[in-house]
């Protein structure tokens, strides 16, 4: 492959959204940031320098950075964050994965403006396994607030309640003509009759599940998390934050405009929706000088029989060019709680806040990497010890768990080289019913199973596919039920997987896991490079 250099500048920006100015935090002066190409094999070279206040540091969602974790990005796992005035080159190579996938910020609530796109396309000469697309779309799926986003956690990890939500959803980092001051904020794809689009759709917002949909027309999902899929025809796409979906659209109407929308979709609504973004979907040469716009029927807020269909009726491609490499055997039973609960705090207003754990820990950040402690053997950072279940089973039919309090800790589950892990992840909704899209850092995985309720050992493990599950590196843990993943542990390194709803991981509900060096060659983790950041 190729070898690409790309220059990302930190710095603020005055953007005008919703009739109102301010400066965000952008990468190059741009919101949303630019995009990054590459063919698969290529490697990739992105120099950051941080302009701003705050500590940053980026991260490459979904590439798997094989022996290369310093280059993964998370601030306080896999490196020391970039501080202002320095300058970190994150050095990686795109190893079997292509379509869409993305990167944003990983330190604080910056990713809410530090995000973009990242297309990896086949290698030269290689197809993609349906038709050739007369042109390919991106649409960042985002958040608008008009306050400034650090100030609104910090004003809840005060109070200790929930944060306010942002003010508008965004396609492409604008709200759209159902806002205010719509004329400059609209994007707008311009398509011709007949022809065939991709569009690559990416969840980049904070705290939303999305609906995606394109009124009076269908998509065809053929890729998620830059897995090919088999292709799913649907009317709308529910997407989680991180999640990444690639999705033919077929432009069969002769003319007009039709909106392009998305919206939340809650299992249980807290709040009315009325952040709904939409962008206009323009055929050329076609007589708009009408004000109509089709509107799409987009499905309402709380329709969970439309997500739990989608999400049960995607397959990986599974075909003789890309095989589901889905684990037959496990090496090891993981069975972890997720979910949210009152933690008492003496500081916060109400004397309590809400914590977010997995099996019942809240996990507390170190001080220096993760990554640097285990490759360095610096003690007293981590242990690993994070336990394989929870303290007190789980069941939605008996009583609550004696102690819905969490305990608190920095504390890493350890894995050998190429060992097989099944994780079932069990959503709790003790507090509230929340449904939580838990990513994996360096590896995909395959979702085998789900369902609602209790997650019953003796008897979903034979209902699980074994044969062309969806392969992805986020999954959403069905609020009052549970979801089992499988992976690989072929890539040594740290890494962390935590709830994308970026309020639950400032809550706590994150962890990290340790995989050991192999003993072949190309089985350890390659040594630091040098501008690896300090603390
Ligand atoms: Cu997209 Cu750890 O994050």
């Amino acid at each position: 492959g190729k070898t690409r250099h790309y220059k990302f500048d930190v710095g603020l920006k005055n953007v005008s959204r919703l009739c109102q100015t301010k400066p965000i935090v952008t990468v190059n002066g741009e919101f949303p940031g630019p995009t990054i190409y590459a063919r698969e094999g290529d490697t990739v070279i992105v120099n950051v320098t941080n302009h701003v206040k705050y500590n940053v540091s980026i991260h490459w969602h979904g590439v798997r950075q094989l022996r290369t974790g310093w280059a993964d990005g998370p601030a306080y796992i896999t490196q020391c964050p970039i501080q202002t005035g320095q300058s970190y080159a994150y050095n990686f190579t795109i190893t079997g994965q292509r379509g869409t996938l993305w990167w944003h910020a990983h330190i604080l609530w910056l990713r809410a403006t530090i995000h973009g796109a990242i297309v990896i396309l086949p290698p030269k000469h290689h197809l993609y396994p349906f038709p050739k697309p007369h042109k390919e779309i991106t649409l960042l799926l985002g958040e608008w607030w008009n306050a400034d986003v650090e100030a609104v956690i910090n004003e809840a990890l005060k109070s200790g309640g929930a944060p306010n939500v942002s003010d508008a959803h965004t396609i492409n980092g604008k709200p759209g003509p159902l806002f205010k001051c719509p004329t400059k904020d609209t994007f707008v794809v311009s398509v011709e009759h007949g022809k065939t689009y991709l569009l690559r759709i990416i969840n980049v917002a904070l705290n939303d599940e999305l609906f995606f949909d394109v009124a009076d027309h269908h998509l065809k999902v053929v890729e998620v998390d830059a897995v090919y899929t088999k292709p799913l025809r649907t009317k709308s796409i529910v997407i989680a934050p991180g999640q990444t979906t690639n999705a033919l659209l077929y432009a069969n109407k002769g003319s007009g405009r039709y909106f392009i929308a998305t919206r939340t979709f809650m299992d249980a609504p807290v709040a009315v929706d009325n952040k709904t973004a939409t962008a206009i979907l323009q055929y050329v040469n076609s007589n708009s000088n009408t004000d109509f716009i089709a509107m799409p029927r987009i499905p309402s807020q709380n329709d969970t029989s439309f997500a739990t269909n989608f999400s049960n009726s995607l397959r990986s491609l599974n075909s003789a060019r890309f095989p589901a490499k889905v684990p037959q055997t496990v090496d090891r039973h993981l069975l972890f709680t997720v979910g949210l609960a009152m933690d008492s705090c003496p500081t916060c207003n109400n004397g309590s806040r809400v914590a977010a754990s997995i099996n019942n820990i809240s996990f507390v950040m170190p001080k220096i990497s993760l990554l640097q402690a285990h490759f360095f053997n610096i003690t007293g950072v981590f242990t690993t010890d994070f336990p394989d279940r929870p303290p007190t089973p789980f069941n939605y039919t008996g009583a609550p768990p004696q102690n819905p309090m969490t305990s608190k800790g920095t504390r890493l589950t350890r894995i050998p080289f190429n060992s097989t892990v099944q994780l079932v992840l069990q959503g709790t909704s003790v507090l509230a019913m929340e449904k939580h899209p838990l990513h994996l850092h360096g590896f995909n995985f395959f979702i085998v199973g789900r369902g609602f309720g209790n997650y019953n050992p003796n008897k979903d493990p034979a209902k699980f596919n074994l044969v062309d599950p969806p392969e992805r590196n986020t999954v959403g843990v069905p609020t009052g039920g549970w979801t089992a993943i499988r992976f690989r542990a072929d890539n040594p390194g740290v890494w962390f997987m935590h709830c994308h709803l970026e309020v639950h991981t400032t809550w706590g509900l994150k962890m990290a896991f340790v995989v050991e060096n192999g003993d072949g060659p190309n089985q350890s983790i390659l040594p630091p490079p040098k501008d690896l950041p300090k603390c």
